[in-house]
């Protein structure tokens, strides 16, 4: 062993004048006899000088050199006695052999380069590769042949770093073993009084944790989700009750003036249940409401003009929306004297999609909502810009979008300064009047909602343009070890 030789040498001799030296002689890889001297220097076993020497290594095009032969010389060897054309001589060469070969062996003087290429010398000594062997093999050559090859890029200087070594204050023929625990056996037997302990290194990196690893859905789902609600607690909004994965499409769809015939109520684009396939529970009252507005409008409306069927708002489903909760809310407060409200809340939905980079079957949604009189679309550009600034999204832009329960409806979008585009965030609207009248709230009640995916600002957060590499069999586990907890933009 390395540290054996050490003090073994120094027991004998007064120091290790070179460590390269001494490592070659005994056969020790360098590296390993320093860091045998760092620890034992720690120790102040030792004592140590630091050695600096300038080497010279080959470079990658060195190292061919030397292997093979230099261009100049596969030029040389490639023309024949009676001489060869230029386009000749450079097919049977690599392009860049011929181009360092030619100007290389015409410097030398060993070529001709006229119409024909011919050699001027019968006999040539390959200089460059002797040169570079004897580098390799650490010999010396002279400064001019140096700064030749150097200004050819075929060596590069090293700084060769080794130490000399000589007795220290603690030195011994032989470490002492130091202890890095004390033990109950310590203890019993008493031998703690002359133990050495080691010292404690406080700069240690320790090692790495490798326990679980939470899933970044995960953590947002945790730590996405409870900044969410922070955030909405902060601007004065309760949170609904969504305990309910399964609906009736009543709540779902036809309490949101959405129409039987609307393609979302599709078994293609909805989980409909099969036991119980029913509900049995609904306000009769309302659900003639509801009825007549699709059917015949009413509230200044003209309906939709259909003939609606008790039997398709009955269906139980897997909510599609937490829009769903929103509905059976609002009329709860139609139910009482009217008061305002703020409302969010942040939970599971589910649609039949094929997943795809920006879909899942599954995800969570956020939805908050408004009610008082009198609201305006301002107050909810106002209410948007103050939610997302909060996120860390303050530069938000609104198209003008279409959903069966609002008017007017906007998709929200905001620059994204690291993607260096705008992204989808959420949509949003004003609930219609024939959502909100039926129910019985105060004319002049206005709601105003909106709604996004818990995923995407997720996705946005960790950098991630494809879902599927936050959910599924195509996840990366070394992703899922080392992403850092992330937070939203505060
Ligand atoms: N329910 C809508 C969706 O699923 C979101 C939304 C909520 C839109 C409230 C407007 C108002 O995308």
């Amino acid at each position: 062993m390395a540290e054996e030789a050490i003090l073994g040498f120094l027991n004998h001799n007064t120091q290790i004048s070179d460590s390269g030296q001494f490592a070659a002689q005994l056969g020790f890889d360098h590296n390993e006899v320093v860091n045998v001297i760092k620890s034992l220097h720690g120790f102040r076993y030792v004592d140590v000088q630091d050695i600096k020497k300038e080497t010279w290594v080959l470079t990658d095009e060195g190292k061919t050199y030397a292997a093979t032969a230099s261009p100049e010389m596969l030029l040389f060897l490639a023309i024949p006695p009676q001489g060869i054309t230029k386009d000749e001589l450079q097919k049977k060469l690599d392009p860049a052999v011929y181009k360092i070969g030619c100007s290389q062996a015409a410097k030398n003087k060993w070529v001709e380069l006229g119409k024909l290429v011919t050699r001027k010398v019968q006999q040539v000594e390959d200089k460059v590769k002797n040169l570079l062997l004897q580098i390799q093999d650490g010999k010396v050559v002279g400064q001019d042949d140096i700064k030749a090859l150097k200004a050819r890029k075929l060596i590069a200087q090293q700084i060769w770093k080794g130490y000399s070594v000589s007795k220290g204050p603690n030195y011994a023929p032989e470490r002492k073993k130091v202890a890095t625990d004390l033990t109950r056996e310590n203890l019993q037997r008493g031998d703690w009084k002359e133990l050495e302990f080691k010292e404690y290194n406080f700069t240690a990196k320790g090692l790495p944790i490798d326990g679980g690893h939470l899933h970044p859905l995960l953590k947002a789902r945790i730590k996405v989700r409870q900044q969410l609600k922070d955030i909405f607690r902060q601007m004065g909004f309760e949170e609904m009750p969504t305990n309910n994965f399964v609906e009736s499409s009543f709540w779902n769809f036809d309490a949101l003036f959405q129409p039987q015939q609307h393609p979302a109520r599709d078994s293609h684009d909805t989980f409909f249940l099969q036991a119980p396939s029913t509900t049995n529970e609904l306000p009769e009252d309302y659900v003639e409401r509801v009825k007549c507005v699709h059917e015949s409008g009413g509230y200044g409306s003209r309906g939709y003009g259909y003939d609606w069927k008790r039997a398709e708002a009955d269906k139980n489903l897997l909510r599609t929306h937490t829009t769903a909760v929103s509905s059976r809310m609002l009329y709860a407060l139609a139910q009482k004297p009217f008061v305002p409200k703020k409302y969010f809340s942040i939970d599971r939905v589910f649609r039949n999609e094929a997943v795809d980079r920006t879909h899942l079957a599954e995800f969570h949604q956020i939805e908050g909502l408004v009610c008082d009189r009198g609201l305006t679309l301002g107050d909810l550009l106002g209410v948007l810009h103050d939610f997302f600034s909060r996120l860390g999204m303050s530069k938000l832009k609104f198209k003008p979008a279409y959903n069966p329960y609002t008017e007017p409806s906007m998709e929200i979008f905001s620059y994204h300064e690291g993607f260096k585009k705008w992204v989808e965030v959420g949509n949003s609207g004003m609930f219609r009047p024939e959502m909100l009248l039926p129910m019985g709230l105060p004319e002049d009640v206005r709601v105003i909602a909106w709604g996004l995916s818990l995923e995407r600002p997720t996705m946005i957060l960790y950098g991630i343009d494809n879902i599927r590499d936050l959910f599924g069999s195509k996840i990366d586990l070394g992703l899922i070890k080392k992403n850092p907890l992330c937070r939203l933009g505060i």
